[in-house]
């Protein structure tokens, strides 16, 4: 069942944060609701511009309204992934998505505010939520590149004038994670003082946390035994993903973690057995795979078991 995205964040806030994942394919979408449902987990899919673009927007629409009938006891939300303005008013209109992300992060203060609340405006005719984003992240994101040195944490203090005068329904902040592979350089935990004065500033509204993947050592060291070459990753420890969703980070958006288990899935295979070229063997281990992993970080972020009570809030 498709929900808005502010019927799971009342729900989760406070409590445990909904594991935001991005699909681009039939596979990832199998993998992703077996792995809710075996969890009972809550979910929000995540579609970013890339993935509209890699097949057809209308295919992954329709990959998610067969997933919704395959799985009627799934309860999930449909999200625009780092939107551009245009992109948010395509997907509003469509009336398939519960929320966009307007991402106009990478713009002066002010011009960010002018295009998020723009977005917002048209978003709340149509009885959609938005995601707007303050601060930046580093790391690479489809076209954007941000390096280190010029990633920002997110200002508490801005967060609620940016708040105020977009009139977003949740934000994400820079807490110190990036985007992809590459996370940390020494020191590798999330900024907990600066989201605790962010949550002081915003209290009970839902904050997001982008670049959340954890980019497991063991996943990085299979991939590269068979004859990958993914040097000093690092990523988010998934302990800390629950501190988080208690100081108000209510979406855990996770991407780059999936596409390891792929990676490892096909190398492994592929390398193990030369003479095969069938893709529906492989695609079927990635499928259990990937459900297991789903699982693995539903249980992390809390969302794991909360499907029956989210079912009865619903209900109310
Ligand atoms: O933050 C970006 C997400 O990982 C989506 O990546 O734009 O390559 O689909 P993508
Ligand atoms: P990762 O690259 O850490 O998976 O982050 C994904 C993300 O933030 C999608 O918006
Ligand atoms: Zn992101």
């Amino acid at each position: 069942m498709i929900v808005t995205t502010a019927q799971l964040f009342k729900h989760a806030y406070g409590k445990y944060a909904v594991g935001a994942y991005n699909i681009n394919n039939a596979e990832q979408a199998m993998g992703l609701f077996n792995g809710c449902i075996q969890s009972k987990a809550p979910f929000i899919i995540q579609i970013s511009k890339g993935a509209r673009k890699y097949t057809d927007k209308r295919m992954l629409e329709g990959i998610i309204r067969s997933a919704d009938q395959i799985f009627p006891d799934a309860i999930f939300a449909v999200h625009l992934d780092h939107g551009d303005e245009e992109t948010c008013y395509d997907c509003i209109n469509s009336g398939f998505y519960s929320s966009v992300m307007i991402d106009a992060s990478h713009d002066p203060f002010e011009k960010n505010v002018e295009i998020s609340k723009r977005v917002v405006e048209a978003a709340h005719k149509k009885g959609i939520s938005v995601e707007a984003e303050l601060g930046k992240l580093g790391g690479v994101e489809e076209d954007i590149k941000v390096e280190d040195g010029h990633a920002t944490l997110t200002n508490p203090a801005e967060a609620l004038d940016f708040v105020k005068k977009t009139g977003c329904d949740s934000l994400a902040c820079a807490i110190g994670t990036s985007h992809g592979a590459f996370k940390f350089k020494g020191k590798q935990s999330l900024h907990f003082d600066v989201l605790k004065k962010i949550q002081d500033m915003l209290p009970n509204f839902p904050l997001v946390m982008h670049g959340s993947s954890s980019v497991p050592k063991d996943e990085v060291d299979r991939i590269n035994q068979a004859g990958g070459t993914i040097k000093d990753s690092s990523g988010v420890n998934i302990d800390e993903y629950l501190p988080a969703a208690k100081l108000g980070v209510t979406k855990i958006n996770i991407d780059t973690d999936g596409r390891l288990v792929w990676t490892r899935v096909h190398r492994e295979f592929f390398r193990d057995k030369p003479a095969e070229f069938d893709f529906r063997p492989v695609g079927k281990i990635f499928m259990d795979e990937y459900a297991k992993f789903i699982i693995s970080r539903n249980v992390k972020l809390g969302s794991a078991g909360q499907l029956d009570s989210l079912r009865a809030s619903l209900k109310k």
